[in-house]
Formats: C-alpha cells, structure tokens, sequence
C-alpha cells in the first residue's frame, strides 16, 4: 500500500458521498448519537458481516494465481481440452492446513491442502486435493468423525493427543497416511516445496469414447523440502503465517513456483483385476505397474489483490468436472462429489458460483436462478424452464460420456470393498517405510511419532499405538516404544534423555 496525495472522496456502499470518515451524527458536540445516522449505521451493521464462517477443514490457507501449460501429448488418454497439447489455462492454487482454525501456524504438522481450479475453454475444472497421494480413511461416512478427533474437544476447547490416535488405531486404514504425516512431508518447508496430488482415481475418456483411470501428480520443480519439528515449532512462535507470507514473497521477488505435472494411467479394464482395489484411496498404485507420464507445468505468478474476494470466498469442489474428465467409484471421492457444493452453499451462499473467483471464463446458460445475491440470470430474457419451445439452451447428452461408466452392481449394501491379495491396510506403510526412507528420515520418523504420543497419550491407546506402528513395521514399531517407555522412565526418575525425541511434544499437531 502507498500513501496517496490526492485522497478520493468516500462514498457509501451505494456510491455517495458521505460527510465524515470520523464523527457520528450527534446532538451537538457533546449529545447523544442520533439513530438516523444511517451511514454509521451502515458501517457498523456491515462491519458485523464481514466474515463468512471459516471453512470446516482447511480453514487456515493460501494461494495464488497463475497457469498450467500442456508440454505434452495425452490427448489419446483425454478429450479434455485443458489437456490438450499447446494449451494454457489460467489456474488458482489454494494451499492450506487441514484441522487448524483461520489464525493457526501454518508450520503445525498436518497434511496440506493442494487445490486447484482451472478455467478452461469448457467451463471451469477443479482437482481438490492433498500433498500426500492417499488418505486417513476410505469411505466418507467416517469423516465427520475423522476430523472431530483431529479437531478441538467439546469439553476443554483443547486439541487432544489421545483422541487422535484412539482414532488412528481404531481404523487401521489410517496407517499409510499416518506414516506420511509422522514423516518429513508431514511439514513441508514451505508450500513451495511440497509435491501435490489428486490423491483419487479419477476416470479419461478420449475422444474415441476410450476410458482410462487417472491418478495426478504435482512434482515441485522447487524441490522437496521438510522442516524438523524443532525448526517448526519455533516459526510457529515466530510467524504463524510464516507458508503464506513465503508465497506472497516468492511472487513478488518473481520467483514463480511450478509445479511438473505427471499422470499415471490404468486401462479401464486393468480395475477389475489388479492386485488391490485401485479405487481406495488408502493406496498407491505402483510406478512400476502405471509409470508417471508427463503432462505439462503449473506456475503460480500472480497474488490475490483481494484476500477475501480471492481466496476466502474461493470454492473448489470435486464435482466441477469438465467434459473428457470423469469419477470413479472411490467412496470416498463420491461422499466429496456432495460435500463440498453444499459447504459452499452453507458458508458463501447459493450463489457462490458467480462470485468472479469461481465464475467460468465460459459463458454460463445454466437453469438456475434467483437466490440471494444472485446478480444476473442469464440471459435474463430467456424461458426459466427445459424443455422450451422459445429457443433456450438444451442438453447434449454427447457431450459428456463419462458418467456412471463403471455403475456395476444394483445391490445396496452397507459394506466394506471386496477385499483382493494385496488389500491390506499396513503393507504400502511398511513399504514407505523400509524401502522409500533413508536411515535419517526413519530416525526422525521414530522422533516425531514418539513425540506425538508422549504429548497427552493415555496408557491404553499408547498400548494400541506401539501394535499399530509394529504392524506398520516390527523394527519400527519396536523403537518407537523403546523410546517412549525410555522418555516415560527418566521422566519419573529426573535423568535427562537418553534418545533424542522432537520437541514437539506439545504441539497440536495433526
Ligand atoms: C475442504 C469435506 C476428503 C482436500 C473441505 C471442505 C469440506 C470438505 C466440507 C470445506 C469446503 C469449503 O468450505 O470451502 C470433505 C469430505 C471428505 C474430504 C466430506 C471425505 C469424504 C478430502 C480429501 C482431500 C481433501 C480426501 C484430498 C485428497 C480438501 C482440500 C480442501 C478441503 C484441499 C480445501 C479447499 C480450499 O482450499 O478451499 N473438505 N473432504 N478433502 N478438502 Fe476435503
């Protein structure tokens, strides 16, 4: 912000000028104030509004503007025209911590939030999703319970150890994205140097009416980088906004982050028999089995100039598909397809979707209409129904052929996948564990899950804790109690301790 010379004259929300920025309408200098000061009424009355309710999850984020280039040909995976070679797209990024509330560190250890919107030339396409490939849980109906444990107690107000991972232990599918969160990439030095992921399997079809599952990778370009939980639990202290002031600073300075994007691809046929359910979002698919095929580069390089406009009142949901770009029956991805449209409408409004932020480049001829703040039906002079005999828009079922593809069963039921041979929930987390980190990253893996569990632990769930991680991996498992009991006991006995543990330990964390 610079200071100006010449000031514009304020005007109220209406557009005229108005007497004073400073003094209320009283009765003489020293009188009451007069309610018929409608200005000052205005202004507190709207001053009461300013804030729209935070978000449930991912309250505490940021983000930016810029684009994503198409460097390569997948065009025989996908019709979508945002994937086609040569294309750029204006994009938004929105980066963001999940259980904390709107002031929270951004340096607490959570996953982070990766979403994106795309305003592409067949309406706007969103990809809402994490930093980690995979998640704590693999059907919605738990989330709501996920996120209490994580959230704050109705009791004390106060984040709570023991019922984070009374929860983690009680659903084992947690294990391989709670290895991820105990690990490095549970703290991503900055947003810039994290890997992004669209986690699901989403569904291609090309323009033969070929259809493929997807999995999106963001590798950064800037490298990845972690911060100890020492290095960040001193931000937290220093700089609770220590990832969004990194951004705003990088763009400024023009270094712009980018992101190379990769997919991995799984013929359509491949789902029924491969060796686990490639629609849980609990696992990976190997890269030996569907390596990463490049796609192109998304570079952020412009800030928001209006922080609420922009970011706040931003709204991402799974279900903003483009033609080209389909589901999967992931329940987890499915339970989301409803969720987020209806958060959106709850805390921004019906009309959300005209907000410039989350309008189209496209021109919209949607039937809907009406509503609070709704601006603009469009075009106001068209019939409000379908079908019309009076030239309004109609539906063109050949546009979108990915829907309800992979509908195979009729049956309702209230039941887990059909297990396969490698349908277990601690597998890919003791492959992380052994094959992917090194001697240091095991090390401080052992330290942080250690120092979580010494934050507030109850006995019992310690007990469930140490048969989780042994699960996860015997080796791993074995020192992580080996440490606690060891802290536990010097603790009681005052000798300082033996093994190093993170500081963390009264951290929040995720
Ligand atoms: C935000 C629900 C799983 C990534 C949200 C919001 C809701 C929600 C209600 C707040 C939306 C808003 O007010 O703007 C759910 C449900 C889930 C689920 C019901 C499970 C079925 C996931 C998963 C991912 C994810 C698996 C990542 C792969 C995000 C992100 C945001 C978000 C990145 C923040 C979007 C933004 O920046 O505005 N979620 N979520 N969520 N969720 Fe989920």
């Amino acid at each position: 912000m610079t200071a100006q010379s010449h000031h514009p004259a304020t005007t109220n929300d209406f557009g005229a000028p108005v007497g004073s920025d400073q003094h209320s309408l009283t009765t003489g200098p020293d009188g009451p104030v007069v309610l018929h000061d409608h200005y000052l009424v205005e202004k507190l009355a709207h001053f009461n509004r300013e804030r729209v309710p935070e978000r449930v999850v991912h309250a505490k984020g940021s983000g930016a503007f810029g684009t994503l280039e198409i460097t390569h040909d997948v065009s025989r995976y996908t019709k979508a025209a945002l994937f086609q070679p040569g294309t750029t797209t204006r994009a938004l990024a929105r980066f963001s911590t999940v259980a904390g509330e709107q002031g929270s560190p951004d340096t607490w250890r959570d996953p982070r939030g990766f979403a994106l919107k795309f305003y592409t030339s067949e309406g706007n396409y969103d990809l809402v999703g994490n930093n980690t490939p995979v998640f704590f849980i693999r059907d919605s109906i738990q989330f709501p319970d996920f996120i209490h444990s994580q959230k704050r107690r109705s009791d004390t107000g106060l984040r709570d150890h023991d019922m984070q991972w009374d929860f983690w232990t009680r659903v084992p599918a947690s294990a391989h994205q709670v290895t991820w969160l105990m690990g490095d990439r549970g703290i991503p030095r900055t947003w810039r140097h994290m890997d992004g992921f669209g986690s699901h399997t989403y569904q291609w079809v090309n323009a033969g009416g070929e259809r493929f599952w997807v999995k999106y990778h963001f590798k950064t370009d800037q490298g990845i980088e972690f911060l100890t939980q020492d290095d960040a639990d001193a931000t937290a202290g220093i700089d609770a906004d220590a990832h969004r002031r990194d951004l705003v600073e990088a763009i400024e300075r023009g270094e712009f982050p980018s992101w190379s994007v990769k997919v991995q691809v799984m013929p359509y046929a491949d789902a029924a028999a491969y060796r686990f359910n490639p629609f849980d979002l609990t696992k990976v698919w190997s890269q030996k089995d569907y390596p990463l095929i490049d796609v192109g580069t998304m570079r952020l390089d412009r800030n928001p100039e209006d922080f609420h406009a922009e970011i706040e009142q931003a709204a991402f949901s799974p279900s903003t598909l483009v033609p080209g770009i389909g589901l999967s029956p992931d329940k987890m991805l499915l339970g989301r397809v409803f969720a987020y449209g209806d958060a959106h409408r709850y805390r921004i409004g019906a009309n959300y979707a005209q907000l410039p932020v989350n309008a189209p480049e496209v021109e919209v001829r949607s039937y809907t209409q009406a509503g609070p703040m709704r601006h603009t039906n469009y075009p106001p002079s068209r019939p409000t129904y379908a079908p019309n005999s009076f030239g309004g828009p109609h539906a063109d079922p050949a546009a979108v052929t990915e829907t309800d593809a992979w509908s195979a069963d009729a049956e309702f039921v209230r039941r887990a996948y059909t297990l396969r041979p490698d349908d277990d929930d601690f597998g890919q987390a003791g492959t992380l564990v052994r094959e992917v980190l090194d001697d240091a990253a095991r090390d401080r893996l052992v330290g942080n899950i250690a120092g979580h569990l010494l934050a507030g632990v109850s006995e019992p769930i310690l007990l469930k804790a140490f048969a989780y991680w042994s699960s996860v991996d015997v080796t791993l498992g074995g020192r992580v109690e080996r440490v606690v009991r060891e802290v536990q006991r010097r603790a009681v006995t005052g000798d300082g301790a033996a093994e190093p543990v993170t500081s963390g330990t009264a951290a929040p964390g995720a």
